[in-house]
């Protein structure tokens, strides 16, 4: 049976659980992207703006388009991005609502997985940059165990829980990931791995952060009460805490960059 949908309905949830993450590693890939000032940006699945707010912050752009199908997350990105020079609309990555060769970069930050079809996904980023423009994205190394509750998502399979996927998690793998890059036909492709840690203060703030994932909250919903504290019990037994308490967690995801012939 097919996993159910991954909804994003919640930007602030979103924010609690993944933006402390797609920052960390959105600084090492943008260091890594190292792109010249005062280009045309395409943030595609711009999700609620983290990934926005990290190209006007770091890239000196001139301008920035933001899409992504969720209501829910381009509500809160328009919040966090008020006043700031960034378009954002709805839409796909599927068929994107832009015109041929009308961007310098495009970029999927935490994207890719979730495109249905990656290879059309990929296709169509190269569309919509110019000649030399660059195409770049970087996703939790899913296969690897990079996701960053890989731990919990490991003790939710042992308790015979069923883990949501998103619908093109194979498409996170390096591998993939450089046969998508090959295939839209792009040039002087590089890859990188990312990893990254992450510091909570004790478990339970990282364990009530990590639970608002929206596949999480889909999965949890269905387990009684029982079963999600004997789960917590497991994730917090296998984690070790510092001297102060402190939960120190690491995730790796893959990057790829490539340039438009
Ligand atoms: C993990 S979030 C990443 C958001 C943001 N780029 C960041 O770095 O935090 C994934 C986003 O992909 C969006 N998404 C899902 N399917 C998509 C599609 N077909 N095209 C574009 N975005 C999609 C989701 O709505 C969600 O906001």
């Amino acid at each position: 049976m097919a996993d159910p949908p991954i909804v994003f309905a919640d930007g602030a949830a979103y924010e609690r659980f993944m933006g402390g993450w797609s920052r960390l590693a959105g600084d090492v890939f943008l260091d890594w992207v190292a792109p010249a000032p005062g280009l045309r940006w395409a943030d595609i699945g711009c999700g609620n703006g983290a990934s926005t707010a990290m190209l006007l912050d770091r890239c000196a752009p001139a301008s920035v388009d933001g899409i992504d199908p969720s209501p829910a997350q381009l509500d809160y990105a328009r919040g966090r991005l008020a006043g700031r020079p960034a378009r954002l609309r709805q839409g796909s990555a599927m068929d994107l609502p832009f015109a041929d060769d009308s961007f310098d970069a495009a970029i999927m930050a935490l994207v890719l997985f979730f495109v249905p079809d990656p290879a059309k996904g990929v296709a169509e980023m190269a569309r919509v940059v110019a000649p030399a423009g660059i195409v770049a994205a970087y996703s939790w190394d899913l296969a690897g165990g990079g996701f960053p509750i890989a731990v919990i998502q490991e003790e939710m399979r042992a308790a015979g829980m069923a883990v949501p996927m998103p619908p093109s998690a194979d498409a996170s793998r390096r591998e993939t990931m450089r046969a998508l890059w090959a295939d839209a036909g792009l040039r002087e492709i590089e890859q990188r791995s990312i990893t990254v840690t992450r510091r909570f203060p004790d478990f339970d703030i990282f364990w009530t952060t990590s639970i608002q994932g929206p596949a999480m909250v889909a999965t949890l919903e269905g387990q009684t009460p029982e079963a999600v504290e004997a789960l917590r019990r497991r994730v917090h037994d296998r984690l070790t805490a510092d001297a102060t308490g402190g939960i120190t967690i690491s995730a790796t995801a893959n990057a790829v960059k490539g340039l438009k012939a």
